[in-house]
């Protein structure tokens, strides 16, 4: 990020240089705190009712309030849109349970501010290159915990297994666990098989609720595809026709490689690029 970058923290606009949180940051001492990735296009803010719905919920399970109204949320990620000229990009928000100048494991006991931060991030999401060539991706050991549903910013597992992909030349890393493919360490696992079924894990406490896999079922479904909830093994997507990731940050990502086994012709499939189309197609549309 550019020093120059302007950020929020706590209701001030600040330069990236001189953004500045608490050491007794809860987040900082125990990861408490939650989090959430929207992308920009044109300026606008690509499925943030589904990202702030989330936002909400992820909240609500740990008992957190929201440091602001969801309209007001939305101003100040408007504002961080207009103050860094952001065309296309990224905005993240975090928040936390505040910091309480004492570090103790239970929830204050007296009420605290909770911390709430946001910060863009210029990053071409339509033209990567990633996408017109496809990603490969490595399979490693789930290591989460058990509520994998909330976007909390208790990240090792997976900071350590995408470390673990990029050691290995790939860009995105398939959690796996008891045999089967949870979802990607920062995005949403599909594949497509051999006769045409798109299939993606259903929804549970194993996974995170990814807004882009919702909009992007819907595409599919009004496309006329079929798709399926249930979950793949390592060896089933290798076998696949197709393969690809979604999230805020990839949209829909073709995977074309997979633990160093090519995937259907080794090149992006026409399901997935015919997704990724839909898919920007409507979020240039819906985007506020
Ligand atoms: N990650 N699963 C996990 C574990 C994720 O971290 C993400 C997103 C997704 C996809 O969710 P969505 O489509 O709502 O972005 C699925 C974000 C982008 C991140 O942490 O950078």
């Amino acid at each position: 990020m550019e020093q120059n970058a302007i950020c929020y923290v706590n209701g001030a606009f600040v330069r990236a240089a001189q953004a500045k949180i608490s050491i007794f940051d809860r987040a900082f001492l125990f990861a408490d705190g939650v989090y959430e990735v929207a992308a920009v296009l044109d300026g606008k803010l690509v499925d943030v009712d589904a990202h702030l719905a989330r936002y909400e919920r992820s909240l609500a399970a740990l008992q957190m309030q929201p440091a602001l109204t969801r309209a007001a949320l939305v101003a100040v990620m408007r504002e961080i849109v207009a103050r860094n000229a952001l065309d296309e990009g990224l905005v993240y928000i975090q928040q936390t349970r505040g910091a309480p100048l004492e570090r103790d494991f239970p929830f204050p006991a007296d009420a605290v501010q909770p911390t709430l931060v946001l910060f863009a991030h210029k990053k071409p999401v339509i033209g990567a290159v990633a996408a017109a060539k496809g990603v490969a991706v490595k399979s490693v050991a789930d290591r989460r915990w058990a509520r994998r549903d909330i976007k909390s910013v208790s990240l090792l597992a997976q900071v350590l297994a995408k470390q673990e992909a990029r050691a290995a030349g790939c860009a995105e890393a398939f959690l796996v666990e008891d045999g089967f493919v949870t979802e990607g360490a920062a995005s949403t696992a599909f594949i497509v098989t051999r006769t045409g079924q798109i299939v993606t894990r259903a929804l549970s406490h194993a996974i995170l609720p990814g807004c882009t896999r919702i909009a992007v079922m819907r595409l599919a479904e009004e496309a006329g595809l079929s798709v399926v909830e249930r979950a793949f093994s390592i060896e089933e997507a290798q076998g696949a026709a197709e393969c690809f990731i979604t999230s805020a940050t990839t949209f829909v990502t073709p995977v074309v490689m997979l633990d160093g086994r090519p995937i259907g012709s080794g090149a992006p499939g026409p399901v997935a690029q015919r997704l990724r189309a839909l898919y920007i197609e409507t979020a240039r549309q819906t985007a506020q």
